[in-house]
């Protein structure tokens, strides 16, 4: 449609039917309001049958056969024949699940993740789904809380670069291409700091720290054209994200010129009552309006309260027809004024969904988003060696991780599963320990390891320990699972542990006991097929930690990135009066970049070619890396800049950038990053964008840890 037939649409809507396009219920109410029935729910929201007919927007529902029967028999109600707009949670695959995106994001390979996304969008369009909630681009810190695993972890630069590539695998150049979504960015802002890692609980950040840390990611996925925007359950700077309008007028759409959807997250328009910011369903609704939100989901206060607000003119009217506006042209350029089916194709979901290129790809995946974090030689295994597998994860196919509620466990591989089609044997295997880790067969998995020349364990948290409402105080591995990991150590065998989990966990003890660790995370489809050609050197392992591993819980958050403090513990030399724990190291047990492969890579010196960095001009650094091991390998290249003095504390390093190389054996590259001022630059206090003159030291190596580097100037007048 043209973008005047579009106003004049606008035109002939009334009041009711515009503010049903800033509407969106879950697919039940449309159901049962077919029937004609009211329903409990219906009379939760305060909404009848009447009403459903003008609501333009649905959430979650399941395949192409269902979406086309809720939207034909909507059009045939519609006053004015403007299709429904299908959104839900489509985060790390739809039938052919993914890693789940903490995994991913350890993959450090950006096209890898663009392609999971493109393949998730291709299943969902088939399906009928137009938009998925994703990407989920919170800056993370905190593994007490359970939704670390839905984000890429605690870097912002790698966050913005994955944004990216998800926006653009999920709708391509143009949503007119087959196969594609569009992405909503959420949540915006700063969910992913609640205090003390409970979910839903307070953030409090300064305005800096939100510009320069928690933004950026969120402002990658616009530009790289993501269509919506979905607003955060907790609040900013004293006021809830979703009645901000500081921030979703001010900078969203007055700074950055967004001029997509924003929508509420599940029922945030309401819970201003219970942040007690709003006094009542109607204050709550006239907050969020006036700070431009689009779309309410799945709670009652724009449907029972905006016309009042409106015609009492206790609201900005001009919002209504613009945020209608901007509803419509989503709708218009997803070509549902053409097709209101879209992509939807019963006939296409038996194609498409779950295909051999698509498991392919959730294989490879899986093999490149898990990390191998301690290996005394003992990996890769020889097919030859008796190995038993034991714990709770054994024969698991629970393995997709939270956010798969269309991935079935009967499509997915578990490790024994894995493992037999390598060693083309059957494998003994014993639970030990449910996943709670309550006890089951411990004597029989202590007899089964006592057969073995190698004990495969397979360890780790339930996936519902994680994700929304999965805030946990123990990190630890659930119930008896050290237990049983003790009884085995015993026996003196030689253990490999493989994790699932969607968290950093504390490892302290099983690292001590295991000879070899490999991180899988929540692998998902393909999981057990991955897993085993890593264990076996089939593939040589590349996954980096994207966030660290504590020691233990009390030194959460322990990222990185952190702030230079007025004591920094020098060295190892006791001094009671710095920066320290009496207990513990301060250090993480695994840090941010990290993960072994079953080759070495050297890195040469680091070479500049200048040392002076000018507004005009940048330098660039180079390393030689050298494979000096026997099998080929893939390392990723990390770039770390440090501020040496500025006008406001900044992080002790930060990552600037990263290259993938892979090395055949005795195989030498030179890697090359460009440093510009752009990369030197900071907020200030005053929150403008600002490059000091001073030192910065450049460190090029292979985790966060890394000690070498070289030091620069930047002048800006030269
Ligand atoms: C979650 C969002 C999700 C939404 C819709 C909310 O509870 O916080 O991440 O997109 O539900 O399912
Ligand atoms: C302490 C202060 C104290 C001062 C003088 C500092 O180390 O932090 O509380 O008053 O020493 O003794």
């Amino acid at each position: 449609m043209k973008e005047v037939s579009l106003k004049q649409l606008l035109n002939t809507m009334t009041i009711d039917e515009k503010i049903g396009q800033l509407i969106q219920l879950a697919p039940f109410f449309f159901q049962d309001s077919i029937k004609g029935e009211i329903t409990g729910p219906m009379r939760d929201i305060g909404i009848d049958v009447d009403k459903i007919k003008y609501v333009g927007n649905v959430l979650g529902i399941g395949g192409a056969k269902e979406k086309r029967m809720i939207q034909e028999d909507y059009l045939a109600h519609h006053p004015n024949k403007i299709p429904l707009l299908f959104m839900g949670d489509i985060i790390h695959g739809y039938k052919t699940i993914f890693p789940i995106p903490l995994a991913l994001g350890c993959s450090w390979n950006k096209d890898l993740v663009k392609e999971t996304a493109r393949v998730a969008a291709k299943e969902a369009s088939v399906a009928g789904l137009h938009v998925t909630f994703s990407p989920m681009v919170d800056l993370v810190k905190d593994p007490r809380w359970g939704r670390v695993m839905e984000s890429t972890g605690e870097d912002p630069y790698l966050n913005g670069e994955f944004a990216e590539s998800m926006v653009l695998g999920y709708q391509s150049e143009s949503l007119d291409e087959v196969g594609t979504i569009a992405a909503c960015v959420k949540h915006f802002a700063a969910y992913g700091a609640p205090e003390g890692g409970r979910d839903y609980n307070t953030v409090d950040v300064s305005k800096r720290v939100l510009m320069q840390y928690y933004l950026p990611a969120y402002q990658k996925a616009l530009d790289a054209g993501a269509k919506m925007v979905m607003t955060s359950f907790n609040s900013v700077d004293g006021i809830p994200a979703t009645g901000n309008r500081w921030l979703l007028k001010g900078i969203l759409r007055d700074s950055w010129k967004f001029n997509g959807v924003t929508v509420s997250d599940y029922g945030s328009v309401v819970e201003m009552v219970e942040h007690r910011t709003a006094e009542n369903k109607k204050d709550a609704a006239k907050q969020a309006f006036n700070a431009t939100l689009d779309i309410e989901m799945m709670s009652g206060a724009y449907v029972n309260h905006l016309k009042t607000l409106i015609e009492n003119n206790e609201v900005e009217k001009a919002f209504l027809d613009e945020s209608v506006y901007r509803i419509l042209s989503l709708k218009n350029e997803l070509g549902l004024f053409e097709n209101p089916y879209r992509f939807a194709s019963e006939e296409k979901e038996k194609t498409v969904h779950l295909s051999k290129e698509h498991r392919a790809l959730a294989k490879r995946s899986a093999h490149e988003a898990s990390v191998l974090l301690k290996n005394d030689s003992l990996l890769p295994l020889n097919e030859k060696q008796n190995i038993v597998i034991i714990g709770p994860y054994a024969d698991e196919h629970s393995i997709m991780g939270p956010w798969s509620w269309q991935g079935s466990e009967t499509d997915t591989i578990s490790l024994k599963q894995g493992i037999e089609a390598i060693i083309k044997r059957p494998v003994k295997t014993a639970s030990g320990t449910n996943l709670k880790g309550e006890l089951t067969d411990f004597d029989e998995a202590i007899a089964l390891a006592k057969e073995a020349d190698v004990v495969i364990l397979a360890l780790g948290e339930p996936a519902h320990y994680s994700g929304e409402g999965g805030s946990r105080t123990n990190i630890k591995l659930p119930g008896k699972q050290e237990s049983l990991l003790e009884a085995i150590h015993q026996l003196s065998k030689p253990i490999v542990s493989v994790l699932f989990n969607g968290r950093p966990l504390d490892i302290k003890n099983l690292n001590e006991k295991s000879n070899a660790i490999l991180e899988a995370w929540f692998p998902g489809t393909e999981g057990g097929n991955a897993l085993a050609e890593l264990l076996y050197g089939y593939v040589n392992p590349s996954g980096r930690l994207t966030m660290s591993f504590p020691r233990n819980v009390g030194q959460v958050p322990v990222y990185y990135n952190h702030f230079s403090t007025g004591r920094p513990k020098k060295n190892h030399n006791y001094n009671r009066y710095v920066s320290h724990y009496l207990d513990e190291e301060n250090s993480p047990l695994y840090p941010f970049g990290f993960g072994l492969s079953y080759t070495n890579f050297e890195y040469g010196t680091i070479q500049e070619s200048s040392h002076v960095v000018t507004e005009k001009k940048g330098i660039e650094v180079s390393v030689e890396v050298t494979n000096t091991g026997k099998v080929a390998g893939k390392e990723t290249v990390q770039l770390y800049i440090r501020d040496d003095f500025a006008s406001v504390i900044r992080p002790v390093k930060e990552l600037k950038g990263f290259k993938q190389i892979e090395l055949n054996p005795q195989e030498k590259r030179t890697v090359t990053f460009k440093i510009k001022d752009s990369m030197l630059g900071f907020i200030d206090q005053s929150l403008n964008k600002t490059v000091e003159p001073g030192t910065f030291k450049i460190y090029v190596g292979n985790h966060s840890e890394t000690s070498a580097f070289i030091e620069i100037t930047y002048k800006n007048k030269v």
